[in-house]
């Protein structure tokens, strides 16, 4: 039997495995709910413009409403053989209201039907990824306020470099959500632009009124050319970037949870509820969330390379290919939804060891920047100059087994002279970090200040800024 939908220029049906590689409803059936609402926009304009009858919109809109309901609660059989989501709904129309079910696909066609589904779904999923993400900032702004003099030491290339505050660190994270909410923020004005009405490329004959059902779908306006309206995924690429670029965060954040709940650092204890054992070992804590961020980033950035890949040597305007956009975009948001709640979870429960981060945040001469900065200020030297001297001072201690501070004056001394009593102060991490005044530099003050403008910020705006 030829295809119940597009079948009468055919004398036969597809074959099976024809089927099974064009059929899309296994996952399209998500955009069920926009599919009926972009019918029901349509239907709505189709009527006011005069091309269909009230009759006909009533019966259209009152079979819509069936249909909608019957998915909701699961009764809805959804068909290999109707292939996607839009003649899975057409078909069920068909047969709960007959004829009248056949008017509402005048001018329309399923290329500006998916791409219209499709962007109310990201722009959907962007709004709850904005609110996990200010849920997340919220959790770290707090303990970022609480530990504004809390000390750690910071790293570069993975090596002690200098004390910072914990609560500074935290609200570096909190800066990365920010642009990451901003930079959804900015895809979501893009993704919300209304390709329907192009029909299948070339727009239509009919009189049909763009404006409105771009209004009624809430959608800031409508797409200027109707090629590009049916031929472009670049809203979905972009919104795939967003999503990258802040599991990228996430998988930093929890990279950093793996090596600071280690013994050999010490810096974290991880939550039991967001910590596995071994199966085999029975003193195991592991970090698995935490790692499963990390990994789950690959995959996300994977769904943007994949689709950037189907896209790029794509001729205008519609072709097939672009069905595959849909699985790695909706893993991609389920993945990284998911890895927000475990970041937030995990975030809201991790006890920092303040005394093991204190002792770290001494180690391994972290303050020789500060003498080489006190030779600079005290003893009027350039920075170069006092860099080598600091230098030899660090060499020094290190040959003894021990810190700058527990160098005496006459060993400070025999390297320079200038060098005083006064320099001690200097070398005390807490010090260090509370000197550095710098605008957005580690200071108490500074990060207080911070957390308490984000607290300020998040709370007043909610899950919206
Ligand atoms: N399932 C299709 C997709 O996801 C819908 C559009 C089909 N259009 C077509 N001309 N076959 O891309």
């Amino acid at each position: 039997m030829a295809h119940k939908i597009w079948g009468g220029r055919f004398n036969v049906g597809p074959d099976k495995i024809m089927e099974e590689i064009n059929a899309s409803i296994d996952f399209d059936k998500r955009l069920a709910y926009q599919d009926i609402a972009c019918s029901k926009a349509h239907c709505q304009m189709l009527v006011e413009t005069g091309i269909i009858t009230a009759a006909d919109a009533k019966q259209i809109l009152g079979g819509l409403d069936e249909i909608e309901k019957e998915i909701e609660a699961g009764q809805f059989t959804f068909s290999k053989t109707l292939e996607d989501i839009h003649m899975n709904i057409e078909a069920g129309l068909s047969e709960r209201i007959g004829e009248a079910a056949g008017r509402l696909h005048i001018a329309r066609s399923r290329n500006d039907q998916i791409a219209t589904d499709l962007r109310l779904y990201i722009r959907a999923s962007i709004d709850e990824m904005d609110a996990q993400l200010a849920k997340l900032q919220l959790i770290l702004a707090r303990q970022a306020a609480d530990h504004a003099a809390t000390l750690m030491p910071g790293f570069t290339h993975l090596q002690i470099a200098q004390p910072i505050s914990y609560g500074h660190y935290l609200l570096a994270y909190v800066e990365m959500f920010a642009r990451d909410r901003a930079r959804f923020g900015d895809a979501r004005k893009r993704v919300n632009e209304s390709p329907l009405g192009a029909a299948a490329l070339a727009g239509t004959s009919f009189p049909i009124d763009r404006q409105k059902t771009a209004a009624t779908l809430g959608f800031e306006r409508v797409m200027a050319n109707s090629i590009d309206s049916v031929s472009d995924r670049d809203f979905v690429l972009e919104s795939l970037n967003c999503a990258a670029m802040t599991a990228m965060h996430l998988s930093r954040l929890g990279e950093e949870i793996i090596l600071f709940a280690t013994p050999q650092f010490g810096f974290f204890k991880l939550p039991d509820n967001y910590s596995t054992g071994s199966s085999i070992m029975p003193q195991k804590r592991n970090p698995d969330a935490a790692e499963l961020i990390r990994a789950k980033t690959g995959r996300i950035i994977a769904s943007l390379i994949g689709l950037f890949i189907v896209m790029k040597a794509l001729p205008l305007a519609y072709a097939k290919d672009m069905q595959e956009d849909k699985e790695g975009l909706f893993d991609a948001f389920d993945n990284l939804s998911l890895c927000l709640s475990a970041m937030a979870g995990q975030m809201a429960h991790i006890v920092p060891d303040k005394e093991k981060m204190r002792a770290a945040a001494g180690a391994q001469f972290s303050t020789a920047t500060e003498l080489a900065d006190w030779l600079v200020r005290e003893a009027g030297l350039t920075f170069r100059e006092a860099h080598h001297i600091t230098g030899r001072l660090v060499a020094k201690a290190e040959s003894r087994a021990c810190a700058l501070h527990e160098l005496s004056l006459a060993d400070m001394q025999a390297e320079n002279s200038h060098i005083t009593e006064s320099v001690y102060q200097f070398l005390d991490p807490a010090h260090a970090v509370a000197s550095r005044t710098s605008f957005g530099g580690t200071a108490p003050q500074n990060v207080k200040q911070a957390a308490e403008a984000w607290l300020d910020r998040l709370q007043k705006t909610g899950t919206k800024t």
